[in-house]
């Protein structure tokens, strides 16, 4: 080879070398998605669809996590990192080999932000649990959890927010927005019509489109609209005949052509039987992945069934979705996070979540030095839920012991030796070998302990006052049963005695509810002279409820759901699985397994009502829009809460221009004490057009602390459209023309000003004739 040949030579090298460099250098960025996906063999595009396993184990970054998407590094393609929520990052709080803790915060259940009626409570927690997310270097925190509370057994109420999608959808909205100020994701879940734990993974909500459009779908699209959510998680169970993950209608039509979702859609974690149908139907991942799922997507992909257009499509929202994350930037995480400071945040919003329920000149306690702690969960509290949610060593959990202490009040302390006692022989009864094993649902509680009556007569003498707590929980995979919504045997022989003795005596007795969802009250509730519901408020608990005890917190919390009076009294407790004997099998997450029951089935079998379908035969009567339309008394209303001042409302205006509603309404501290208001507007719709319930929550809205005297006027707006209802069978949103009464109140059931405004021409929006019922109901 002479020197030119040589030379072209090297040049041939040269342009091969960079030809080839250039392709192995194509590194995935945001503008260049489409030209990385080219580059992909089919087999990378499969996994890019499907998860990587649950994140267990120690050899995996983030121990204790949900899952990671699918990492291509030769195209720059990294994983993105999934932990649990609502009410805390989920992850293991040891890892192997390494003497540190990684503990994150224990904040306030769902239930408990709802409560504060305060999108910016919601906001706060989000942005704190961001700043967790974000701290410990994941990408994703897979809540909120915003399925309606459509029955008061549901296990998962206390990751779910309220009865009324309006509550739903503004603090959830107000939660991702919190979250995503971090830089991190939201996965906004379960999607859709997900509101029992039985058969949770094989039931069929039965519903016909009105329910589902304006109670079920409006919470997510209410919460959508306003933030935007980077992931959204279809549910397990199937709606009107289809698994949600494999609903296209639900997923492409209605989420992203109504709604304008841009984000990825992920499966909830084994949820599903058939990968290729949820790839079709516009789920674009599923997670946490199986090996099965892979084969069949591959195989469809390659015979066609999966048109590789669609593949293409599923795989471009996950890196879209990846490209933002703090992984894909390469991040790097301080790997631990400010507790002390966002121990603060739960204490100040749990206790904003705690709602008064009955107070006869008891609280805010004054002259307080002794009090008598009755009630195995003041000692043993509830933080929050179980479920994945609650993965890991919780860092602490303030009893009322401690929260009393810390307030310079002094718990008896006999009581306090006689309650250790009784929990300790408690927990030998109950989990002979030891600890109890890890389970998606809580361990069993200790049974209530009653003191004999000369034990009683000692400590009314030494003490100033009473306080017993009652304590529910629950968690993922069972829904509670009746017996856990009624008052216990020994809890009522508990009140019965308690108040009796104290009240012989001039003195009082209080009772707290730390309790995941509503439970029975109407029964002893006269026995007490002030009750507490503190729902869940995180780890901060004992001195959450204790700052409302003392009025160093004026209690402003109200009810995002209705007490009924007894179980049976809700339109739902009909069609609801309150007395079935569901065995979750011990959980098996990432073994492709959908669960169904551990009952081996001999023979096929008629399906079982409440168990393989429920039929959601309330239709729009859930919560107080029953209880209200029908009259039927409740326990205690839907937007209720009590406070240690009052409130005057006056209406300073009101406009319906075009689309929007606007009304202001002042709100004045009357009482003697600083406090805050949660305004609640309520619409009634003119006769004439559909049934309609006798009156909605459109808009919500919460005063600043109030001095006594102090005024502020909050400006409430909702959209025009907001007060249409869905008709079946033209499928559309309908607005007649008429009078609207809107009406300002306390809560549901204390309207405190109204005005009304005339709608002069009718309005309609078509939307997808999509999600019918597809059975004929008896
Ligand atoms: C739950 C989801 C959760 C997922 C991952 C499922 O069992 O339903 O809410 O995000 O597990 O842990």
């Amino acid at each position: 080879m002479n020197l030119k040949e040589c030379i072209k030579m090297m040049g041939v090298v040269l342009i091969l070398g960079c030809a080839q460099s250039s392709v192995a250098q194509l590194k995935l960025n945001a503008t260049n998605i489409d030209e990385v996906i080219s580059q992909m063999t089919l087999e990378e595009k499969v996994h890019m669809c499907i998860g990587c396993g649950m994140s267990f184990g120690s050899d995996v970054k983030f121990p204790g996590t949900a899952g990671r998407t699918y990492d291509i590094p030769r195209l720059g393609i990294p994983s993105a990192y999934f932990a649990d929520g609502p009410h805390r990052l989920a992850m293991s709080s040891k890892r192997d080999f390494d003497s540190r803790f990684y503990y994150t915060t224990e904040f306030p259940s769902s239930t408990t932000v709802a409560a504060t009626f305060d999108t910016d409570a919601a906001y706060q927690i989000g942005q704190t649990l961001g700043s967790e997310v974000s701290d410990y270097g994941l990408d994703c925190l897979l809540a909120p959890s915003i399925n309606l509370m459509r029955n008061a057994l549901c296990g998962r109420n206390h990751e779910y927010y309220s009865e009324d999608p309006v509550v739903v959808g503004k603090i959830a909205g107000a939660y991702i927005n919190g979250i995503q100020s971090r830089g991190v994701s939201a996965c906004i879940k379960h999607f859709a019509v997900n509101n029992q734990e039985t058969n949770r993974n094989n039931n069929d909500s039965r519903l016909t489109t009105r329910p589902l459009r304006e109670l079920y779908l409006k919470g997510f699209e209410i919460a959508i609209k306003e933030s935007q959510p980077w992931t959204l998680m279809t549910s397990y169970n199937k709606v009107n005949g289809l698994y949600t993950c494999e609903d296209k209608a639900l997923n492409e039509d209605i989420l992203r052509d109504e709604w304008g979702f841009k984000g990825v859609v992920m499966s909830d974690w084994n949820a599903g039987k058939d990968a290729v149908a949820s790839m079709l139907a516009g789920n674009d991942m599923m997670q946490p992945g199986q090996e099965s799922q892979y084969k069949a997507i591959l195989e469809a992909a390659k015979s066609g069934k999966l048109p590789e257009e669609i593949l293409n499509r599923n795989v471009k929202r996950v890196l879209e979705f990846v490209v933002k994350t703090h992984s894909f930037a390469g991040y790097n995480f301080p790997n631990t996070t400010d507790l002390k400071g966002h121990a603060q945040v739960d204490r100040t919003i749990g206790a904003e979540g705690i709602v008064l329920l009955k107070n006869q000149n008891v609280l805010p306690m004054e002259n307080i030095q002794k009090v008598a702690l009755y009630g195995t969960t003041s000692y043993d509290m509830v933080p929050a839920g179980m479920g994945f949610g609650a993965t890991g060593t919780g860092y602490y959990c303030v009893s009322m012991v401690e929260g009393l202490r810390n307030a310079g009040i002094q718990p008896d302390k006999s009581l306090i030796a006689q309650y250790q006692k009784h929990l300790a022989s408690e927990g030998k009864r109950l989990f002979p070998n030891g600890k109890p094993p890890f389970s998606l649902t809580p361990p069993a509680r200790a049974e209530e302990f009653v003191p004999s009556d000369e034990e009683l007569a000692a400590q009314v003498r030494d003490n100033d006052i009473a306080i017993l707590t009652l304590g529910r929980t629950t968690g993922e995979g069972a829904d509670r049963r009746i017996a856990e919504f009624n008052l216990k045997n020994k809890e009522g022989q508990l009140i019965e005695q308690v108040a009796k003795a104290y009240h012989a005596a001039g003195k009082k007795l209080i009772v707290i509810l730390n309790i995941c969802s509503p439970m029975e009250t109407a029964s002893w509730s006269a026995q007490a002279d002030a009750v507490i519901c503190a729902f869940e408020p995180g780890e901060e608990v004992g001195n959450c409820v204790t700052d409302v005890l003392t009025g160093r917190v004026n209690p402003s919390g109200k009810l995002p759901m209705t007490f009924q009076v007894k179980y049976g009294d809700a339109l739902s407790d009909a069609n609801f699985p309150y007395d079935y004997e569901f065995v979750m099998p011990s959980f098996a997450m990432g073994t492709g397994m959908n669960l169904k029951s551990e009952k081996k089935e001999e023979k096929p079998k008629e399906p079982v009502a409440n168990v393989d379908y429920t039929d959601y035969k309330e239709g729009i009567y859930v919560g107080y829009r029953y209880f209200d339309t029908y009259g039927k008394p409740v326990a205690y209303p839907f937007g209720f809460g009590l406070s240690y001042t009052t409130f005057d409302y006056q209406i300073e205006q009101s406009a319906l221009d075009n689309d929007l509603c606007t009304l202001v309404v002042k709100v004045t501290n009357t009482g003697r004490r600083a406090g805050k208001e949660a305004v609640q507007l309520y619409v009634k719709a003119p006769k004439g057009g559909m049934e309609k319930p006798s009156k909605e929550l459109k808009a919500f809205g919460k005063t600043k602390l109030l001095q006594p005297c102090e005024s502020q006027s909050l400006t409430l707006t909702w959209n025009a459209m907001d007060m249409a209802s869905f008709n079946e069978k033209t499928s559309e949103w309908q607005l007649p023309k008429g009078d609207y009464q809107w009406m300002v109140g306390a809560s549901s059931a204390d309207i405190k000003g109204s005005v009304v405004k005339k709608v002069t021409k009718a309005r309609t929006l078509k939307v997808h004739n999509a999600m019918n019922l597809k059975v004929a109901w008896k």
